[in-house]
């Protein structure tokens, strides 16, 4: 399976996303047969890898950097790995198009704030013409960065999925990140949420999990 993890603004969580979700896909599956693919040329999934390689932890992840067009090399990952998750830039890449061409999922990240919402209408424009060549592709929002602040969490989500659902080809997902200084600890360390100290951060990101993977 392959999974995008894409949108069109810098900063909005992709990499964050992608390192997380890459560990707890390795450590829910028995072969560990997950491949992280840093398709931006930062590097910053790749710098991530790399502490963690050096630090030796385990789950061991596979990365692979690939600019350009993306679509043989997924297709060929996607033989040989359970997940293969692909990291691009913001933007409307030639990484992220052609890898959402070849993709099962795009998984989106935003912050509830207007300058993040206003780039689904252009995520939207580019994900129209790949869904005439990827017509199962399906693309989901994962709010990203939300408030912690109990006094503003309910109205922030309602403007969220409000403004989600102006986009039909989108689908809000219920499990949602939240601001938390531990997603930049751990990132440094070549680490996951899933194996710093922070309970909550741990359930958000089993929560996206559960909802993303757990019936097929
Ligand atoms: N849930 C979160 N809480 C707090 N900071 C976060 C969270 N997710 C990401 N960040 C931070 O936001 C910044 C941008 O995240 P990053 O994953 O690099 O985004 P992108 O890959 O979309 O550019 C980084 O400094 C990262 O540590
Ligand atoms: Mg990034």
């Amino acid at each position: 399976m392959i999974i995008l993890v894409g949108s069109n603004k810098g900063g909005s969580g992709k990499t964050t996303l992608s390192c997380n979700l890459a560990v707890i896909l390795a450590k829910s599956d028995s072969n560990n047969d997950v491949c992280l693919v840093d398709a931006d040329r930062q590097g910053s999934a790749a710098r991530w890898h790399q502490e963690r390689e050096s630090a030796d932890i385990t789950p061991a992840i596979t990365l692979i950097q690939k600019y350009d067009n993306l679509t043989k090399t997924l297709q060929t990952l996607n033989e040989k790995f359970t997940h293969v998750i692909v990291d691009v830039a913001g933007r409307n890449s030639r990484e992220m198009i052609t890898a959402a061409t070849v993709a099962d999922m795009v998984i989106a990240p935003h912050q509830c704030s207007q300058l993040d919402l206003d780039t689904l209408g252009e995520l939207q424009e580019q994900i129209i013409r790949v869904i005439d060549l990827n017509p199962d592709l399906k693309i989901f929002i994962y709010q990203t960065m939300a408030s912690t602040n109990v006094q503003v969490i309910e109205t922030e989500r309602n403007d969220f999925q409000s403004y989600v659902a102006e986009f039909p080809e989108f689908t809000p997902l219920k499990s949602a990140g939240r601001y938390r200084k531990i997603y930049r600890d751990v990132m440094s360390e070549g680490l996951s949420v899933l194996e710093g100290s922070n309970k909550q951060a741990i359930e958000e990101i089993t929560a996206l999990h559960q909802e993303l993977f757990s019936h097929g």
